[in-house]
């Protein structure tokens, strides 16, 4: 059962004349392409935030390369086609399973400059100066993401200039944007002009529509420098160059040092067991993983599967795990190499079962009786998603951010690229929520060198050892509690992959002390809800989520979320 869904076609198609089309070193048609919402495949798949940027993930592997391979292509030909949050001046996390059984995470988060301190962002007044932590030079912390792609190479099997290659032609040759990227730049316009030295060339004097060429001069040859001289080519010479300048031209506080020491990190997964299957997801200094882990063992052994999906039941259990896991992300979560979170003891049986003694169906909790637990006495720490799986069993679950929608809103002038806002996902001050309404305190304070605190959860589920499900998505401090749908729409719920990612989300953070629902989200429920002493709010798009899985029959079906242009794409 070849079952394709060629949803719509949203791209305009451009005349193969157009002047500033040279000779496309890749296959890859910047100009004509069309948008695929899902895919049944045989050899690999690739879905991510934008139809160019799978389709040379799925060329990369039709070339002889493996899902490796077609992440590091795909994430570069984000940072060109998806500058909202594909990145060069951002970070991530990359989880992967290796087709001989071994299980990877790599951390590429961005780090606080060398002369980044604790209350940096708090004003003589007192006041915490958010305008600072979420825009402009300051808010930039050192990037992550070249050092990531390098440290992902190891796993791959073709050369890096193949890789970088279909990026670079589509930020010379240029392509054509579609209507939400248009709209999307046209919404930033007085943002890029307030936080930019230079003009940049997401800067024209017309508004942008969808079918208008992008051409990016600076950053094809940002990424030459890098072809030519690997990580150096970004962290160390005219790059760096580029960008100390432009943190000298308004108050950044990036040094050359900052950016030539910055390293990628390769850590353990995040893992965990739930009925039968492995879930392998991103340690700190995301908390993705181990509130992941949190909220699906506080509903184990509650028979969720029962009660139905956005049943009142399953929904009000489902929001009180929610709320339980964020008040423990407020208090102890942070960057592990400098505080200590109690990973072990957060994710205990016996403390998750403790966790939930306060819990009464049918009855809302509150955030003011309901507080992080006491984790001590166990103890013995615009973003974009991309899934890929390839014919071999090589998974790769990668997110990646500039944190807001074109982080920063600064581009590096002469280099291209946006830098990202990410120091606000550090606690700038005490229980002062950052742009997610996310507070924290000493765990995720602000140090030199510290990674601020994520919630990004690249996550892949094994059975038997073998990979079954590859899932991730943007959206902030709603990721966890997007994914933890995902796993339990699937797992619980028995729902096909196209119903798990377009069905309507909620969420719930502990701070505040409300329930986002998601337009479309059932209103009788809703009402169910409100009686049950749930405040309500109603919030448009929760999570672009990409989910991969293996059907029983072998093939792998991929669906890219139908909230954004993303795309599914497969051979
Ligand atoms: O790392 C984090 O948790 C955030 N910076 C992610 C930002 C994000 O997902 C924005 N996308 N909608």
């Amino acid at each position: 059962m070849n079952k394709r869904f060629l949803l719509l076609l949203l791209i305009y198609f451009f005349s193969a004349c157009n002047p500033s089309k040279k000779n496309n070193q890749s296959s890859i048609d910047g100009y004509h392409y069309s948008v695929q919402k899902s895919t049944l495949a045989t050899n690999g798949t690739v879905v991510s935030a934008h139809s160019l940027a799978s389709r040379i993930g799925v060329q990369i592997m039709k070339e002889g390369g493996n899902a490796i391979d077609a992440a590091i292509a795909t994430q570069l030909a984000l940072a060109v086609v998806y500058p909202e949050a594909g990145n060069l001046g951002g970070g991530g996390f990359f989880v992967a399973h290796l087709a001989d059984g071994r299980n990877i995470a790599i951390d590429f988060r961005e780090m606080a400059p060398s002369a980044a301190s604790r209350d940096m962002y708090i004003d003589s007044t007192g006041a915490a100066r958010t305008d600072l932590s979420q825009n402009g030079h300051l808010s930039a912390g050192i990037p992550g993401t070249v050092a990531g792609l390098f440290a992902m190479m190891q796993y791959a099997k073709l050369p890096f200039e193949k890789l970088i290659q279909p990026a670079i032609d589509l930020a010379e040759n240029g392509f054509v944007i579609g209507k939400r990227e248009a709209s999307h730049l046209n919404d930033i316009r007085d943002e890029l002009f307030r936080y930019n030295t230079l003009t940049p060339v997401f800067i024209k004097n017309e508004r942008w529509q969808g079918g208008d060429t992008l051409i990016q001069t600076d950053l094809a040859n940002t990424l030459k420098r890098i072809r030519e001289k690997g990580a150096p080519g970004f962290y160390e010479g005219e790059t760096a160059r580029l960008i100390i300048q432009e943190m000298k031209r308004a108050n950044g506080i990036i040094t050359y040092n900052d950016l030539k020491n910055y390293k990628a990190l390769t850590r353990e997964p995040h893992t965990f067991y739930y009925k039968g299957y492995t879930i392998i997801g991103m340690p700190m200094p995301s908390s993705g993983g181990l509130l992941l882990n949190q909220m699906m063992k506080m509903v184990e052994n509650r028979n969720i599967g029962k009660m139905g999906f956005h049943s009142p039941e399953a929904t009000q259990l489902m929001i009180e795990v929610e709320r339980r896991a964020f008040a423990d992300r407020a208090e102890y979560m942070g960057d592990a190499d400098f505080y200590k979170v109690p990973v072990k003891a957060l994710s205990s049986d016996k403390y998750l079962a403790d966790r939930m003694k306060d819990y009464i169906p049918g009855k809302a909790g509150t955030s003011t009786a309901i507080k992080p637990g006491d984790a001590v006495p166990y103890e013995s720490a615009e973003t974009t998603h991309l899934s890929i799986l390839d014919k071999d069993g090589n998974a790769v679950s990668v997110t990646t951010t500039l944190n807001n929608s074109y982080g920063s809103k600064t581009v590096v002038g002469g280099a291209g690229f946006f830098l990202n806002d990410e120091m606000d996902d550090f606690s700038i001050k005490p229980g002062v929520a950052n742009m997610y309404g996310a507070v924290g305190g000493d765990a995720n304070a602000i140090q030199p060198g510290k990674r601020m605190l994520s919630s990004m959860a690249p996550t892949i589920v094994l059975k038997d050892n073998v990979p079954v499900i590859v899932a991730g998505t943007p959206g902030g401090t709603t990721i966890p509690t997007s994914v933890f749908q995902t796993l339990l729409n699937i797992i619980e719920f028995g729902m096909t992959t196209e119903e798990v990612v377009n069905q309507p989300k909620f969420h719930h953070q502990w701070q505040p002390d409300e329930v986002d629902l998601e337009t479309g989200f059932p209103p009788a429920v809703a009402t169910q809800l409100q009686k049950m002493g749930y405040t309500i709010k109603d919030r448009t798009e929760i999570g672009r989520t990409e989910v991969i899985r293996v059907l029983p029959n072998g093939k792998l079906e991929g669906i890219a979320d139908r909230r954004g242009e993303d795309d599914a794409e497969g051979w």
